[in-house]
C-alpha cells in the first residue's frame, strides 16, 4: 500500500496494527522521537483545517521529522490555476510524503497516480476522511474496548459529513455492528452508501429523525455539524443548522458506558455543558488524531 485515500485501502489486520501501534506511542513516546529524523512531510491543505493539519504536524514533529506546506488554496499557486497533478509533483521534489485535504471529491486520488510519493486523503468534498476514521477508530476502542458489538448513533448531516460516510465502510467491517442513523429527511445517508455498503452487507440499520428515540440503546453517539460549506443556498443551511442539540437533559437517558464522539468543529449540535461528561470524548478523540496519524505516517514511509 502506497497512499491512503479511502479506509477500504486498510485491512482489519493493518487497522489493528496501526492501533496497536498508537497505543504503545501513547505508553511510551520516548521510543518514537527520532522515527522520521531528516523526512519531511507536505501538508497541502486546499480547504480550512484545525485539528488534521495541525495533528498531521504535531504528529510529524514528535517522530522528529519537519513539516512544510500550506493552509489555504489562495496562499499555493492554484490561486494561479495550477491543477493538482502540476502541484503534487512539484512538492514530490521537497517532501517524502503529502496529506492532502481537497473540495473536489477524488482529487487526492488523482494526486496518487501523479506521484511515488505516499498520498494521505486529508478530506476530499463530502467524500472520505479516512485518517479522521482512524481517529475514531482508535477512540473507541481505547474508550469501550472493543470494536465489535456496538450499536452507533450516527446524528446530523449525514449527507455531506465525509467522515460519517468513511466511518460506516469501516465499521460495517466488524461483527455484529448496527447503526442508527439520525438526520433530518433533506440531510440522509447518500443512496450509495445505503445500496453498496449498508445492504450489500446485510448491516442492519434505521433511519429516524429522532434523536431522543433511541438515546438509551447506543453504545455510541456520533455527533456532526451541517457541513455550511457544502450547501447550494443559505435558506437550507439557516433551516437545519440547529436541528439537533445534544444537551445534559437529552443525555439523561443515555448509558453510563455510552460514549459521544465528534469529528470537531463542533458548531451548536452539542451544548458546551455536555463537555464535562465523562461520557463526552470528543476532546480526547482530537488527541487520538495526533497518535494514530504518527502511526500511519511510520507505517506508509515503511518505518519499523
Ligand atoms: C471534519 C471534516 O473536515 O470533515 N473535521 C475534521 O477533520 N475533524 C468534520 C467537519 O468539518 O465537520
Amino acid at each position: 500500500m502506497k497512499d491512503l485515500i479511502d479506509i477500504l485501502d486498510l485491512s482489519l489486520a493493518e487497522i489493528d496494527e496501526l492501533i496497536d501501534v498508537a497505543n504503545d506511542i501513547i505508553a511510551n513516546p520516548d521510543n518514537y522521537r527520532e522515527k522520521c529524523k531528516y523526512k519531511k512531510l507536505a501538508t497541502l491543505f486546499f480547504e480550512p483545517s484545525t485539528r488534521t493539519r495541525l495533528s498531521f504536524e504535531a504528529a510529524m514533529y514528535e517522530l522528529g521529522g519537519n513539516v512544510l506546506g500550506f493552509s489555504e488554496a489562495q496562499s499555493s499557486s492554484a490561486a494561479k490555476g495550477e491543477s493538482v497533478s502540476d502541484t503534487v509533483r512539484t512538492v514530490e521534489a521537497y517532501a517524502d510524503i503529502i496529506a492532502m485535504r481537497h473540495p473536489k471529491e477524488g482529487a487526492p486520488t488523482v494526486a496518487a497516480m501523479k506521484t511515488q510519493i505516499p498520498i494521505i486523503n486529508a478530506g476530499d468534498g463530502g467524500h472520505n476522511h479516512p485518517t479522521q476514521t482512524l481517529t475514531d477508530l482508535l477512540t473507541i476502542k481505547r474508550e469501550v474496548g472493543r470494536l465489535d458489538n456496538l450499536t452507533i448513533g450516527l446524528c446530523g448531516d449525514l449527507k455531506f459529513g465525509r467522515t460519517v460516510h468513511s466511518l460506516i465502510q469501516a465499521m460495517v467491517r466488524y461483527k455484529n455492528v448496527k447503526f442508527i442513523m439520525i438526520s433530518p429527511k433533506e440531510l440522509k445517508l447518500p443512496e450509495y452508501l445505503i445500496e453498496e455498503v449498508l445492504l450489500k452487507n446485510k448491516i442492519e440499520f434505521v433511519e429516524t429523525e429522532s434523536l431522543d428515540e433511541s438515546m438509551d440503546k447506543l453504545d455510541i453517539l456520533y455527533m456532526t455539524r451541517v457541513q455550511k460549506e457544502r450547501f447550494f443556498n443559505e435558506a437550507d443551511y439557516v433551516r437545519l443548522k440547529d436541528t439537533y442539540i445534544l444537551t445534559p437533559e437529552k443525555l439523561e437517558r443515555a448509558k453510563d458506558t455510552m460514549r459521544v464522539l465528534h469529528p470537531l468543529p463542533r458548531v451548536n449540535e452539542i451544548s458546551v455543558e455536555v463537555d464535562n461528561d465523562p461520557r463526552a470524548c470528543y476532546f480526547r478523540q482530537a488527541k487520538n488524531g495526533k497518535y494514530i496519524r504518527m502511526a500511519l505516517i511510520m507505517k506508509l514511509l515503511g518505518i519499523e
